[in-house]
């Protein structure tokens, strides 16, 4: 099921930008708080793979891996579709015509792999079931934090972002879409000793890609011989997925996604948070992220 019709469809003018409404105490888009009980009633199957992050820790990334890595490093199997028709982001509920992401991931024959940024306790019940496999990609705070805050200034659907020191209180309290990162990041990391998940790091994905790629194969099962694996690490450096339609989100319209704003593929390095950050923001972030982590035994590196 593609986009293209729906969005055509689409009265540019029904876009506005969300208010924030909890559900079990996570602030989710309207949309999706109201369309809660089909999301918490999705039905996985026992094959499906479930690519979850917090926003901006390197999604669209690790999706045009597992991709490749699916499909024998072939680019031209990649090309089929953009990144969001590959792989139905089941959080989303654009307005009508657009079919929600739950209606693209029923149209879809197995296997499927599917997106959601859901934080581990509102994951819908039938994942663990089905006992599905998941990948999650985790991002230093401060990376993180930058990149959410861009894309906020682009991303018609979500709140206002507010100003820098504005939407740095937000984060910090949890108050964005999604929820609190130290929450996501802790209660992922937590529960993958019980359920088949395999968890990365944007920035261990930086330092030595090829070694997480090969990561990600073994975990899916994938034999991938070495040449293969040196294939898939030029076809997902930032610079190729930059220039690639399929993976730069340059096929969605701008009142969607504004890329002349700041676009999607914007820095896609390690430590651009020291752009932004103040000396006094970053020391207390630093604080408060050494005691929502404590004990938790998760570590980040904040440059390389
Ligand atoms: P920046 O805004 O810091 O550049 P998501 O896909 O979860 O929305 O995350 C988007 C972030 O991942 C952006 O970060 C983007 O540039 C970065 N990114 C996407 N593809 C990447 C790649 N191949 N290598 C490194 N970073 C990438």
């Amino acid at each position: 099921m593609e986009l293209g019709a729906g969005l055509e469809a689409l009265d540019p003018k029904s876009i506005k930008r969300s208010l924030l409404v909890e559900v079990k105490g996570v602030p989710l888009v309207s949309s999706m708080a109201e369309e809660w009980g089909s999301l918490w009633g999705f039905k996985a199957r026992p094959d499906d793979l479930l690519i979850c992050t917090y926003p901006k820790a390197g999604t669209t990334w690790i999706q045009e891996i597992v991709d490749m890595v699916q499909h024998g490093g072939d680019p031209q199997k990649c090309a089929r579709g953009p990144t969001h028709e590959r792989m139905p982001f089941i959080d989303v509920f654009l307005p009508k015509p657009i079919p929600s992401g739950i209606d693209q991931a029923e149209a879809m024959p197995s296997p499927r792999m599917l997106k959601t940024h859901l934080p581990i306790q509102l994951i819908p019940p039938s994942f663990w079931e089905q006992n599905c496999k998941v990948i999650y990609v985790a991002r230093n705070v401060k990376d993180n934090m930058v990149s959410y805050f861009h894309f906020h200034r682009i991303g018609s659907l979500l709140p206002e972002p507010g100003n820098w020191d504005q939407f740095l209180e937000n984060f910090i309290a949890g108050k964005v879409a999604w929820g609190s990162w130290f929450d996501h990041v802790r209660g992922w990391w937590e529960a993958k000793d019980q359920h088949p998940i395999l968890y990365l790091f944007y920035e261990d994905m930086k330092e030595d890609p090829a070694r997480e790629i090969r990561k990600v194969a073994q975990f899916l099962g994938v034999p991938l011989p070495d040449p293969l694996v040196s294939q898939i690490v030029q076809h997902t450096t930032f610079e190729s997925m930059k220039a690639n339609p399929m993976t730069n989100y340059s096929t969605l319209p701008s009142f969607l996604l504004d890329q002349s704003v700041s676009p999607f593929m914007r820095k896609g390095t390690v430590g651009d948070w020291k752009d932004h950050f103040t000396v006094a923001q970053s020391e207390h972030l630093d604080e408060v992220c050494a005691q929502e982590l404590a004990g938790s035994g998760l570590s980040f590196r904040m440059q390389l």
